[in-house]
């Protein structure tokens, strides 16, 4: 047996059921998907090519449409709690014993943490604690650092925040737009998260 494929085996037995949560492209996702991780669910919170890209690999998928609860601009007066509960309901559902969020753009109420107790995991275009929320990689821009990156970490209540569990630079470059930097930030994520999620789910 291979050096990868033995990792990959024994890490199988320990990780069996990710549930990954999307709302864009889907790249990440279909960075886990190549890795063969064992993803038994996706979820979106609106219709995205996330979506397709895990119906064409035949991995089930539920659209959770946060629209349906009343999510407008800002999401002020949306039914967070019952947003919340019906994906939590689904990924149980299906057996998901841990959650990889991919670009997912939705805040949840608290309950979701208590029933995935440290097993909610997350993808941040920045090197935190710095640059937090939807905005990241745009802010560091106007910052005008030298540098931002990724962090993969533990999600919890508070946005953006939880233990970090990797991370990474990236060169901002003269003439980057949030456009080419978040592009050259997802080329770091897109093998990191996979090990990442490897790693941690030995620990379990
Ligand atoms: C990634 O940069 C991730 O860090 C952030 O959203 C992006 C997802 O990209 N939370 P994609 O939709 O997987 O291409």
């Amino acid at each position: 047996m291979f050096l990868a494929e033995r990792h990959r085996s024994r890490s199988f037995r320990v990780i069996q059921k990710i549930g990954v949560l999307v709302s864009g492209t889907g790249s990440l996702l279909d960075a886990m998907i190549q890795d063969g991780l064992p993803i038994s669910l996706v979820v979106a919170d609106r219709p995205c090519r996330g979506l397709e890209i895990a119906y064409r690999a035949h991995i089930p998928i539920r659209l959770v449409d946060r629209r349906r609860y009343g999510y407008t601009n800002g999401g002020l007066d949306f039914d967070r709690s019952g947003f919340t509960e019906q994906i939590t309901r689904e990924l149980l559902e299906h057996g998901v014993n841990l959650v990889a969020m991919a670009g997912f753009m939705t805040i949840f109420s608290p309950s979701i943490f208590r029933h995935f107790k440290r097993r909610i995991l997350n993808s941040h275009p920045s090197l935190l604690p710095a640059f937090k929320g939807e905005k990241a990689v745009a802010d560091a821009l106007a910052a005008g650092v030298a540098e931002t990156g990724t962090t993969i970490h533990i999600a919890t209540e508070q946005l953006d925040e939880g233990p970090i569990l990797a991370q990474e630079r990236v060169a901002i470059l003269e003439g980057d737009t949030v456009a080419t930097l978040h592009e050259r930030i997802k080329q770091v994520e897109r093998p990191l998260y996979p090990r990442t999620i490897r790693d941690f789910s030995t620990k379990f």
